[in-house]
């Protein structure tokens, strides 16, 4: 069974494993230097970080629990506005990573529901994301939930840019 339950500091170790396991499982492999990705890892995932994006009120995090066992997360961040997406109330799905053995479980699809159902409740109007160009998957997963190409971003792994689709949805109040 399938349960999302939202994240708070007690969370910081699970959110920390589970951040740094899926995004080497799922990026990994686009990332030809190794030391590259471990050091991403060790500053984007660390428990530092992880302890200071979780006190700052603008992030709501959420995990997925498979029977009781923490197997992906997402991370909303409130009031960030990109301008290629049209509106002034928008948030950001940050991040929405399962673990690759639960894949296609729908894992990612009540994780998405619970962020896009709170994004509506708190009064936004569009909801928007990047994704790397390569990861076909996860452009599948958004395309098939109604998600729109609105522009493109780099991302940058140790002064490294890779290039990102902006993708947005209309919250409809
Ligand atoms: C993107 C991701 C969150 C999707 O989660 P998931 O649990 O595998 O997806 P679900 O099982 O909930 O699928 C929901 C719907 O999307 C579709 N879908 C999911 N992955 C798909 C794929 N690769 N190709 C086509 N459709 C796909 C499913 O078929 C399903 O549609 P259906 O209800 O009609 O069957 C997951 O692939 C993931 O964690 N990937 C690695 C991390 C990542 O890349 N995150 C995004 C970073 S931007």
């Amino acid at each position: 069974m399938i349960t999302i339950v939202p994240a708070s500091l007690k969370d910081t170790e699970i959110l920390a494993l589970l951040g740094r396991l899926t995004y080497s499982e799922s990026h990994g492999h686009f990332i030809n230097n190794k030391e590259d990705l471990f050091k991403y890892n060790n500053e984007a995932f660390s428990i530092e970080k992880t302890k200071k994006e979780l006190q700052n009120s603008n992030n709501l995090y959420w995990i997925a629990y498979v029977d009781k066992l923490p197997v992906g997360y997402a991370k909303l961040v409130l009031n960030t506005n990109n301008i290629q997406v049209d509106s002034k109330k928008q948030c950001r799905l940050e991040r929405i990573y399962v673990l690759q053995e639960f894949l296609g479980k729908k894992v990612g699809y009540e994780l998405y529901t619970t962020v896009f159902n709170n994004s509506k409740e708190l009064g936004f109007k569009q909801l928007w994301l990047t994704t790397y160009i390569k990861n076909e998957n996860a452009i599948q997963f958004y395309k098939k939930l109604g998600f729109e190409i609105v522009g493109d971003y780099e991302f940058m792994v140790n002064g490294k840019a890779f290039e990102n689709l902006v993708f947005s949805k209309k919250i409809n109040s």
